[in-house]
């Protein structure tokens, strides 16, 4: 199984319109060739009966980041942290990962700290490109840089980042407090007072100054970073849009792809105007947004759920899209399967892959139903087995 020419039968295999309950596949040169229902032609590799789905296509995980970055103050070695993350990307079934790095500090932060967000990405994204040269990891890993618009360095980290290393995906967030994601101040108190361990005076005093920055640098912030977006032609996200004045701005700037609109209004909004709609796949497992916003089932109801990504962990993405159905029942398993294959790869024009179809990409995972969770039992990457 290590050659990338293989032949699977007595498989289910998930097509991007439809199931084949019993039928083979054909892999040549790292590339699907031919598949079939019923028996194969001739012998293969049995499946048992197993699910062939297509490689998972992950958009937006920031869990580089404490691979690298454990405890407060405590770093691991770039390398290292890469391919630990990468083992775990790929033994959830994913094939192509955007890796999420955010750069722009916290706006009350006024002066470099002693590893800033931005020296972590420059770090990180340094043992990528050391691994992807060396061909060491497990997925094909693909950049994303979250930029946090209101940040005092967000632009020249990105120029500078933009200069060195190629990007496949720019999200614009905005985290202030009051709008987007926190639109419920309370909510964040809360979410705060675990993460920072200050006294609420303390949080308070953030939460004015972030909104005092918001004013002067959000807009002017925003309008470089959509400008080196597309100088460079990196696709480009949205972040927790909530009002349709989000999404006229979103479409104005040219941007392909909703992550995690925080309103029906807003995500519905977004898909009428062609925007592909990211939802959190741990919304789906756990029934709910973790910040008290819109349900990505809800979403899916309404029919404007196109891409599902694992955000804070890697096995939700598949374990999110077999439940789907369930949960949904207008959404059927290829449908399901669509928002972490298909759909993430035409949102970010990936179109060698994101399904099981001659002469696409050989990204493969075998899942196996056990105990009614979804169990990968290999992948495959061009045809070579990775996992
Ligand atoms: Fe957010």
């Amino acid at each position: 199984m290590d050659s990338t020419h293989f032949l699977a039968s007595n498989a289910r295999i998930v097509l991007a319109g439809r199931v084949i309950e019993n039928g083979w596949l054909a892999v040549v040169d790292g590339v699907i060739a031919e598949v079939g229902e019923g028996s194969a032609p001739e012998s293969g590799y049995d499946f048992q009966g197993d699910t062939i789905i297509p490689g998972l296509i992950e958009l937006h995980t920031d869990h580089l980041e404490p691979h690298f970055n454990p405890r407060p103050e405590v770093f691991w070695s770039p390398t290292a942290a890469v391919l630990a993350y990468d083992s775990q990307i790929a033994a959830s079934g994913i094939t192509t990962v955007f890796d999420s790095l955010r750069i722009g500090d916290d706006v009350e932060a006024d002066a470099p700290k002693k590893k800033s967000f931005s020296n972590q990405v420059f770090e990180l994204a340094d043992a990528l490109k050391v691994t992807r040269e060396a061909d060491l990891t497990r997925a094909e890993h693909l950049l994303h840089l979250r930029c946090e618009i209101c940040a005092w360095n967000v632009v020249d980290d990105a120029e500078a980042f933009l200069a060195k290393h190629p990007v496949n995906l720019i999200s614009l967030m905005d985290h202030t407090p009051g709008q987007r994601q926190f639109r419920d101040i309370e909510k964040l108190l809360i979410y705060w007072r675990r993460k920072l361990s200050r006294p609420d005076s303390e949080l308070l005093k953030i939460m004015d100054k972030r909104v005092e920055l918001h004013a002067i640098r959000a807009e002017p912030h925003r309008r470089r970073l959509v400008e080196l977006a597309q100088q460079h032609g990196v696709v480009l996200a949205s972040h927790d849009d909530a009002t349709s004045d989000h999404v006229t701005e979103a479409i104005g700037d040219g941007v392909a792809i909703a992550e995690f609109p925080t309103t029906v209004e807003a995500a519905t909004a977004s898909h009428a105007a062609g925007i592909h709609v990211l939802m959190g796949a741990p919304n789906v497992v756990r029934g709910g947004s973790h910040s008290g916003n819109v349900a990505a089932t809800d979403l899916a109801e309404r029919g404007v759920l196109d891409i599902l990504s694992s955000d804070y962990i890697p096995a939700s993405l598949i374990m999110a899209a077999f439940s789907l159905p369930d949960v949904v029942p207008s959404i059927d398993l290829a449908g399901a399967i669509r928002t972490v294959t298909l759909n993430p790869a035409l949102s970010t024009g990936l179109t060698d892959r994101g399904e099981i179809l001659a002469g696409k990409r050989a990204d493969l995972v075998r899942v196996r139903i056990a105990e009614g969770h979804p169990v990968v039992r290999a992948v495959w990457r061009q045809g070579r087995r990775v996992v």
